[in-house]
């Protein structure tokens, strides 16, 4: 397995993602532990998008928030409330948000002032929310249905085959 990851083809977001996908389905590895996969998935997102300023996982915590987990990109809020943000809000909806103009969204969490568009993809396995995806952009209405179509196909496949493994290892950090 290569742990390169190179987008060759693509014209537009929609092809960048199409070339994408089996590639990140063969590099997560089930031999390796999910924190890891979950490094490598944000990694090779990110290096596929110059629009991206900001990707990572938030956790759900037992005490109801969510907590700051693998990410690539400038230091970010640890914690933030279920309902609160934009991640709270995904997060308390259970569906993707997509925010054009952070500005226009009431109660977001700016970590970075230079933020201007973030979608946010939540995390459900066997109907139980795990974290949310989020990711950032500079650019104002970086994101719409192409990237909420795809990131929620790679968070599918990605909860698919380590969903259990990281409701397992959430249930064994003490401080959640
Ligand atoms: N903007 C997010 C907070 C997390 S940072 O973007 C990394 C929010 O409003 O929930």
């Amino acid at each position: 397995m290569s742990e390169e990851i190179a987008i060759k083809n693509a014209t537009g977001d929609k092809e960048i993602y199409e070339e994408l996908f089996p590639q990140i389905r063969s590099l997560l590895s089930e031999d390796e532990n999910v924190l890891s996969n979950m490094s490598n998935f944000i990694a090779a997102i990110n290096q596929s998008f110059e629009k991206i300023s900001w990707i990572g996982f938030y956790f759900k915590t037992e005490r109801e928030k969510l907590t700051l987990g693998p990410f690539q990109g400038k230091t970010a809020c640890t914690t933030i409330t279920i309902g609160g943000g934009v991640c709270g809000t995904a997060a308390a909806e259970r569906e993707t948000v997509i925010v054009k103009d952070v500005n226009e969204f009431p109660g977001h969490i700016a970590c970075d002032a230079d933020s201007r568009s973030e979608i946010v993809v939540p995390l459900i396995s066997k109907d139980e929310l795990l974290g949310v995806l989020d990711l950032d952009s500079y650019d104002l209405a970086a994101f719409d249905e192409i990237d909420k179509f795809f990131l929620e196909k790679f968070v599918h496949e990605f909860i698919s085959r380590f969903g259990a493994e990281l409701k397992k290892m959430l249930s064994s950090i003490s401080k959640l």
